[in-house]
């Protein structure tokens, strides 16, 4: 009898019981499993019909993704699946948790699909770069027709048992003890011969090829650069087009295709790299965790604001702190306005909106904080000023509350030494929009507690957002990696590239916007009152005034003033060259004496991600990092980096590190500049041969 899959009958119904922890995924050994139980089910005389369920805490949630790229062990799931559809009795699939992928690929093998009413099913292989590849995109369009599995399929989002009963792909739904319910309901179904249904053997309409064509082009924009999406529409136009076992090839051929290929490699790393960065090494598991029932929030800007969304929204109360009366009000007035706009998209109900606000309460006087477990400051990026913030706070928190800083430049160290707590003192960067971006740096300070470190890793969690534990250093990690490829992006253009250049090699490379759009986005005037501040206090070592300082000065900060580096047309945010910024560039080419000459595509996308990786291998070096996986999922959350490509580290990884690393030599030979400097980290590895994944 196999470990993993248990046979044994109940009340004349025979039971296949998949205990795989955590998630019953579908390993070898439960496929094999699968079969010898059903093969007992089958020569069981006493048992009048099969019903398929999962042991623990879910139905099978899916192939088991470390065994892709591994060479595939038989029985393959399509095979299980099709004997279990052509087995000589009735077969009900009994599903709770959530039957994903491959899970729920079996439960469309099954004549009837039992479901507790708090179970999900879906199909999210195409978040791993995948297809349902287990005859998923065949037997979906038979049961529910093209439209809606290609909306399940090409999604990929888990649905509820209610909204799938109603769309008929489940039959029946239940709660309470699922096992008692799956075997009533098989009898029920044996007593009343109810008859087979294999879905195999359902027809599908034939659709005219513009619904696929149509599909292709209403995900054109949001599924730009992914292939999996495109191949799932492939697959659901064969179930259309072909006969069940004709189809179910070629949707072999297309899941092949994707389980080889560069980007589902790419998205299975980052599945697994989403989960390990909530696991910190050197913190044991069982770190106790200090309760977080009520957040204090200092400062009601964009920035306040948008992270108190974050936990009202959680149903955790906040209280946010101003100086004046009127920043609380205009503060209250800006988080309403943007749960409003996002009840009116229909992303939300008004009693969400009213209860989210319900949560909210406002004090002009540091001693209303003296309940909370959490304070997150949030104001000017002003050592001085945080120092005051954290000497009040040290003063009024109760013990044990966590203060944590959203500062994204200042030194942590520092602002906890203004505390006579430091342990208790903690960073957490959220990203602008605050409300919208899942990254959060967590910030390590010399002195914060393993305790605080694990409670605000899992808070992050419970808001919503992927939390990367980062350490200290002026940048962090993200805008640490940024700055050096914006210094990149601009010297690219004084040697001669157009910025509208820049920007479409890193735009078609995948990312959301270019660097100088991105700067448009962010506001010119942001970097330029700070160099123009370096300017006025330390002269000696200010960066020299540039092409961008004399566009800030013309009050061209961007899309908020129509222009920046890029033209923009009134309530149009699609970046135009600009006359006025070429010439401002030509000004800045002459004064230095350049001679410009033409730059090529294939040197603006090395020295951009070149130079995001050597900083990341120096970011690991020094520790600020734990792990390269840390640096992927910070840019992808944090910037857009695409999934497709797995982050930069692992990018670099897939490129090999020698090229890498001997391109960046290169270009230290040239220039001779401190950025190209190789990290010794890169040296070594490409030396010894390896990736930055083996480390
Ligand atoms: N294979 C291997 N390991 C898996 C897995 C899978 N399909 N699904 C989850 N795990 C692992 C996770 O890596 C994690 O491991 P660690 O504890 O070591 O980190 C553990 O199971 C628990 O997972 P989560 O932390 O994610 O737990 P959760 O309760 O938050 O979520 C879940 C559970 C909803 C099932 C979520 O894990 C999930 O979405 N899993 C992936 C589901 C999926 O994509 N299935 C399709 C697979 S591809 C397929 O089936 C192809 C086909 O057509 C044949």
């Amino acid at each position: 009898m196999s470990d993993v899959v248990s046979y044994q009958r109940e009340d004349e119904i025979g039971l296949i019981v998949v205990d795989n922890p955590p998630v019953n995924a579908l390993g070898h050994a439960v496929r094999q499993g699968l079969l010898d139980a059903l093969d007992q089910g089958l020569a069981d005389d006493g048992a009048r019909a099969l019903v398929v369920m999962g042991a623990g805490r879910t139905f099978p949630a899916g192939a088991d993704i470390r065994e892709f790229g591994q060479t595939p062990k038989e029985p393959a799931l399509p095979d299980v699946i099709n004997r279990l559809e052509d087995s000589g009795k009735l077969l009900i699939a009994a599903v709770h948790g959530t039957a994903l992928g491959g899970g729920m690929e079996i439960t469309l093998g099954c004549d009837y699909r039992l479901a507790l009413d708090s179970a999900r099913m879906g199909l999210p292989e195409v978040n791993l770069g995948l297809l349902p590849g287990a005859g998923g995109t065949q037997r979906l369009p038979r049961l529910i027709g093209a439209q809606a599995a290609l909306d399940a399929i090409v999604g990929g989002k888990p649905m509820k048992a209610g909204q799938l009963e109603k769309m008929g792909v489940v039959d029946k739904v239940v709660s309470g003890d699922l096992k008692a319910e799956a075997i009533a309901y098989a009898r029920q179904l044996a007593d009343d011969n109810a008859p087979r249904r294999k879905v195999s053997e359902l027809t599908v309409d034939k659709e005219s090829n513009t619904v696929f064509s149509d599909y292709e082009q209403s995900i054109a924009r949001k599924k730009r650069g992914f292939l999996a999406p495109f191949h799932c529409i492939k697959a659901v136009q064969a179930a259309t087009e072909l006969d069940f076992a004709a189809g179910q090839k070629r949707e072999r051929e297309l899941f092949t295709e994707l389980l080889n290929s560069p980007q589902s490699a790419a998205q299975r790393h980052v599945f697994f790299a989403e989960r390990e960065v909530g696991k910190v090494p050197g913190i044991a598991k069982d770190t106790p965790r200090r309760e977080i029932a009520q957040v204090g929030i200092i400062g009601a800007g964009t920035m306040g604001g948008g992270i108190a969304m974050n936990f009202l929204s959680a149903g955790i109360p906040v209280k946010m702190l101003e100086m004046k009366q009127e920043a609380l009000d205009k503060g209250v007035a800006l988080i309403r306005k943007n749960y409003e706009a996002t009840a009116k998209k229909g992303r939300m109900t008004s009693e969400q909106v009213e209860r989210c606000m319900s949560l909210l309460t406002t004090t002009l006087s540091y001693d209303d904080l003296s309940d909370v477990d959490l304070v997150i400051e949030a104001v000017f990026e002003n050592m001085k000023v945080k120092k005051e913030v954290f000497g009040e706070l040290d003063r009024v928190t109760k013990p044990g509350a966590i203060l944590a800083t959203n500062t994204s430049t200042l030194d942590v160290n520092e602002i906890a030494q203004s505390t006579r707590r430091p342990e208790d003192v903690i960073g957490m960067h959220f990203f602008s929009p605050a409300n919208v971006m899942k990254l959060l740096e967590n910030v390590r300070g010399e002195a914060t507690s393993d305790e605080v470190i694990a409670t605000v890793m899992d808070l992050s969690k419970r808001i919503g957002k992927v939390g990367v534990l980062v350490g200290v250093c002026y940048g962090f990690v993200g805008n640490r990696i940024l700055h050096k490829r914006q210094a990149q992006a601009i010297s690219l253009v004084n040697e001669g590239a157009a910025p509208a250049q820049v920007d479409k090699v890193l735009y078609d490379f995948g990312l959301p916007m270019g660097p100088f759009a991105m700067a448009d986005l962010a506001g010119l005037d942001v970097g330029w009152r700070i160099r123009e501040g370096l300017r006025e206090s330390d002269p000696a070592n200010a960066p020299e005034r540039n092409w961008l300082d004399a566009l800030a000065e013309q009050e061209r900060w961007g899309q908020k003033t129509g222009g920046g580096v890029f033209d923009y047309a009134e309530g149009d945010r699609t970046p135009r060259p600009s006359e006025v910024t070429a010439a401002e560039i030509e000004k800045y080419r002459a004064e230095q004496g350049i001679d410009t000459r033409e730059v090529s595509d294939t040197e603006i996308l090395e020295r951009c991600l070149y130079v995001m990786v050597n900083e990341g291998a120096k970011i690991l070096e020094e520790g600020v990092a734990m792990r390269p996986l840390d640096i992927d999922i910070v840019w992808i959350y944090g910037y857009g980096f695409p999934v497709y490509q797995g982050g930069p580290m692992f990018w670099a990884d897939s490129i090999g590190l020698d090229k890498v690393h001997a391109k960046i030599q290169q270009f230290h030979d040239e220039t001779g500049h401190d950025d190209w400097k190789p990290a010794p980290l890169l040296e070594r590895l490409a030396k010894e041969g390896k990736r930055f994944a083996d480390l």
